[in-house]
């Protein structure tokens, strides 16, 4: 069995599977970091999002091969500790506005949400109302409002 390679939450692990399997599947399964949900498996409900080397990503349609051994995973189980705190300050504004209901989508929304005031940055200015409207993580209980509030007010705050 092929053995691979990576950073995972700030610690290097190797995982025995075969070359196509895809990521997500390692990570819940094989090395059982289960905050990256599975929702559709197909790139398109967002649930699964965490980054690599900080951006936001898929690792439902990523096959562990592609991944190298020097690439940086992020989960959410790793986000709080890359700004050194408990809780990453996009975590504590989604307590302090009671953003989730059934909470599956949430880890996602938060990797993806901390993403995208990254690349804002990036690109020169603050989240606003454009950059929300390219988040494209599914809430099937319709948090949307709550989320984009959120946001707004953790941007401030890292
Ligand atoms: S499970 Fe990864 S995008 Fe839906
Ligand atoms: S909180 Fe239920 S799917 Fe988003």
């Amino acid at each position: 069995m092929p053995q691979h390679t990576f950073i995972l939450n700030g610690t290097q692990v190797t995982a025995e599977v075969d070359d196509d399997v895809r990521l997500l599947w390692v990570l819940r399964d094989v090395l059982g970091v289960t905050g990256p949900k599975y929702g559709c498996g197909l790139g398109v409900c967002q649930a699964c999002t965490s980054h690599i080397n900080g951006q936001a990503f898929n690792p439902c349609s990523v096959p562990v091969s592609a991944v190298q051994a020097t690439d940086q995973i992020t989960t959410i189980e790793g986000l709080p500790a890359t700004v050194g705190k408990d809780l990453h300050p996009m975590q504590q504004a989604w307590l302090d506005f009671d953003v989730a209901q059934c909470g599956y989508c949430q880890p996602g929304q938060i990797m993806a949400a901390v993403a995208k005031v990254r690349q804002a940055r990036a690109a020169g200015h603050e989240i606003g109302e454009a950059d929300f409207d390219e988040i494209r993580n599914i809430c099937r209980c319709g948090t949307y409002y709550r989320i984009r509030e959120a946001i707004t007010a953790a941007a401030k705050e890292f």
